[in-house]
Formats: C-alpha cells, structure tokens, sequence
C-alpha cells in the first residue's frame, strides 16, 4: 500500500540542510513572540527556569523519539502510527488537526510581522511613545490585518507546493543564520539602554511567587509549540531523514538552538522594556511594541534598516515554521487520502484562511463573540498550546515507550549498531514512565488551575472522539 512513496521518499540532500529546515520549524513565532510574553506574564525566570527543564526532560526525549518513528516508517504523522497499528491513527489525525489549527492563527501573528516590515518605513516609528497604540489600532482593524494574513499565507502555500527540498530546504538555509546575529545586535542595544539591569534581574533572579499550577501548563505546553513536538511534524520530519544520519545529536542540535534563540529573545526585549518603563505582562503585543521602540529611539535611517531588517528575518523564521504546519497537513492529504500535492496544498490553505479571518476579526470586529468563554484566536491558540501538543506528546511517549520495540528502537537510534547512543537506556525509561506521568500530572494541575475550563474540557472530548472514530480515519 504504502510501499510506493516509501520507495520514492525525497531525503534531505545534506546533514546541514535537515538541521536547518527542522530548526527553522522550532525557530519562529514561537521563540521570538510567545516566549517573550509568556516569560512576562509568568513572572520572569520562574517561568524560565520550568520552561527549561521541560525542554531537556521532556522535549529533546520526545523529539528523539519523533526522529525516529518517521524515519523507521518513513511515513508521515499519520503513516507512521498506522503502520504500526492501526488502532493508533488517531495520535496521527490529532497531530494533523492540531497543526491545522495552529494554523488557524498563526498566519495571523506572521501577517502582522509582513506588515510591520514595511510599516517600519511609513510610519510606524515616527514616534517612540507611540508604538503601542500604533499596534493596538492595527490588529484590531478590520481589513489591514486581513491582508497581511492572506499574504502571509500565500507565500506558505507556495513554498509547500512546490515540494520539500526545493522549497523549505533552501529557505531555512539562507535565512536562519541571520536571525542570531540580529538578536545579538539587539541583545547589545538593549543591556546599554539606561535602567537596564532591572529587565535582566527580572530575567535572572527567580520570584517564585507567582508559580502556579497554570505555570507549569503554560511551560510545558510552550516546550511543545517552541519546539515542534506533539503533532507530528518532526515525524514528518524524520520521515526524510537520511538512514546514515545521528538522531540523537541532530535532536540535540535542533532543541539547543531552539532554546537559544528564546533566551536570546527575552534578554533582547526584558533590559529595554524596563528602560522603558513598560509593562512585562502586556501580553500579544509585547515584541510588537518593544522592539520597534528600541528601533524608534535609535531615529533615523539606522533605526529604520534595522526595524525592517528584524521584522524581515521574523517573517522568514516565522515562515520556516507555518511552512511545516502546513506541510504535516498537506502530507497526511498525500500519504492518506491520495490527494496531489497542488491541491492538497490549496484546499488545506483555504480552511485555514477562513480560520485566520474569525481569528483576526476576533481582536476587534467580533471581539465579542465567544467560544468556550474565549475569542477565536484564543480558541485555536489554547486548545493546541495548552492541551493536544502536550496530550500529543503524550501519547507519542507512551507509544514508543510501551508499543514499539525496544531492541528495533535501539537499532533505529544507533544505525544498526554504528553510531552510540550512551543515553540509550535513559531515554527509554523517560519515554516509558517518567514523561507520561509528568505530562499527566502537569496537565491535571493546569486544569485545575486554568480559567478556561470549559474550553480544556472540549479538548479533551475532541481527543476521545478521535480515539473512538479513529478507525475511519
Ligand atoms: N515551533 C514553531 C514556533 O515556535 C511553531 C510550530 C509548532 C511549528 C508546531 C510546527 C509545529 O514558532
């Protein structure tokens, strides 16, 4: 059935082009927009510190293991688990429909960054205290954002269409290295602005005051969405992944710049807002207001290259990753339901249009109605951050952990034997017991301690309704 695409499968052409197309979908909005604000309305490093153990205890774990799955099946999310067994599609299709509804709102995120690339030149920095409200009057306008969106999304739809090596390999490649060296440029401005020391206090000295149950949830579930883990794009990843290739230290590549472009984020952003005199619980809009400040005091020419030189590379990291959302979608259409590439691509995009139109307009024009007590871009957002990528990952934990194995697992992470994997038994037994119960635990503790309880509840009938039609699927 299947043996047709296996037989076909694209590979990466090079070790540096997978590690730069799997960083460019954990590099993105994710690190440079959520971590920032999240980090601000969790109370500084308290939250750093959690968000960072998840990363090493469960993340990178989990991103082996996605590694591995895809390349041992050489199918997509959906592929993979049904080669397997047949009872466990339903972890692939909820990996497709979470990254179809990270979708739902994401594009919306990447359009304001397309739009403040070119705002930057007219007008946006003409006036340093006024880019907060400059931002407010943007997205909750009605048509503007609108356009960026459908822009935005035009340029994934293009990019997907045309294939996997020639479109997302030659982006991350190009484009990612410079997202560093603009964050350090930042980094430097930031910590020499005047009254700085309190961001980086804010960034380093834990207040542990403000951890709650909510906290964990909200760490956990970012470690997810930052690194591309509890859907099934790294699977999908790992699916083209070359047989000679070390899956352990490409993972650990891959979750070590992740982490570093977040950190580097928030120690760009936390010193000047300070200065400032800002707001760290802002929400939303936090990287939005603070970076094009710092670019709008600099004045000039100088500030106006760099603000579209920065909100350009955004676009391009935030790319890199919408592209792997759509691409999980577009693949599950292709290995599963046998639809062509340029159609799947198109049908795909026109349902996360309209998902990104409700999402958009729910910041102003239809900011009162409501699903679940919350907005539509509250909606898509929570329902795939906060509960499917962590039950996702879940569920991947516990199929590698109790359903595959263990002796085909060790020769799929040391290539028969060729390269060592010293962590080998360690790795097994998080994946086995101590993450599955972590993310149990977490996620019974952030449920409780949520506001939006009725909209954790849906996620989790979603879940099971998934679980029982699993098998049309
Ligand atoms: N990791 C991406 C980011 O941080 C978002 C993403 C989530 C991409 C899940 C793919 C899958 O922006």
């Amino acid at each position: 059935m299947q043996q047709a695409e296996m037989v076909q499968r694209e590979n990466w052409r090079t070790r540096f082009g997978f590690i730069m197309a799997a960083a460019g979908s954990a590099i993105g909005l994710g690190n440079i927009w959520r971590f920032p604000y999240l980090t601000g309305e969790h109370g500084g490093s308290a939250f750093i510190i959690i968000y960072l153990m998840c990363v090493i205890f469960v993340g990178l774990s989990i991103m082996i293991g996605e590694f591995a799955v895809g390349r041992k099946s050489g199918l997509a999310a959906v592929g993979a688990y049904k080669a397997h067994d047949r009872r466990w599609s339903f972890a692939g299709a909820l990996g497709v429909l979470s990254g179809f509804f990270i979708m739902g709102f994401y594009p919306v995120v990447g359009g304001w960054s397309l739009a403040y690339m070119v705002k930057s030149v007219t007008g946006l920095l003409a006036v340093p205290e006024a880019v907060g409200d400059y931002f407010g009057a943007f997205v909750t306008s009605s048509v503007e954002p609108l356009i960026w969106m459908l822009i935005y999304l035009a340029i994934n739809v293009y990019i997907v269409a045309r294939g996997v090596q020639a479109g997302i390999e030659t982006a991350g490649k190009i484009l990612m290295p410079s997202l560093f060296v603009l964050l350090v440029i930042l980094i430097i401005r930031s910590v020499t602005l005047p009254g700085a020391t309190e961001g980086l206090k804010f960034l380093f000295a834990p207040d542990w005051s403000k951890v709650t149950g909510s906290t964990f949830l909200a760490a956990l579930g970012q470690a997810f969405f930052s690194l591309s883990l509890g859907m099934g794009c790294m699977i999908t990843y790992g699916s083209y992944l070359s047989k000679k290739e070390n899956i352990p230290s490409n993972a650990l590549t891959v979750v070590t710049m992740d982490t570093t472009a977040a950190l580097l984020a928030a120690v760009a952003i936390f010193p000047a807002l300070f200065s400032f005199g800002m707001e760290p619980a802002q929400g939303p809009g936090l990287v939005f207001v603070v970076v094009p400040t710092i670019f709008a005091q600099m004045g000039g020419v100088l500030g106006m290259i760099f603000s579209v030189f920065f909100f350009a590379v955004l676009t391009i990291a935030a790319l890199t990753s919408s592209v792997s959302l759509l691409e999980v979608v577009v693949a599950y259409l292709i290995d599963e339901q046998k639809v062509e590439r340029r159609k799947a691509t198109i049908l795909a995009s026109t349902v996360m249009a309209i998902m990104c139109v409700l999402s958009s307009l729910s910041m102003g024009l239809l900011s009162g109605v409501t699903l679940f007590g919350v907005g539509f871009f509250d909606f898509f957002d929570i329902l795939t951050d906060k509960i499917f990528l962590a039950i996702g990952g879940m569920f991947l934990a516990i199929f590698v952990g109790w359903f595959m194995d263990k002796e085909e697992l060790r020769s799929e992470l040391t290539n028969d034997g060729t390269v060592s994997f010293g962590f080998f038994e360690l790795w097994y037994n998080l994946m086995k017991y101590f993450i599955p119960l972590a993310i149990l635990a977490v996620a019974v503790m952030g449920i409780t301690a949520i506001e939006q309880t009725s909209l954790m509840l849906f996620g989790l009938f979603i879940i099971l309704a998934m679980m029982v039609f699993s098998k049309k699927l």
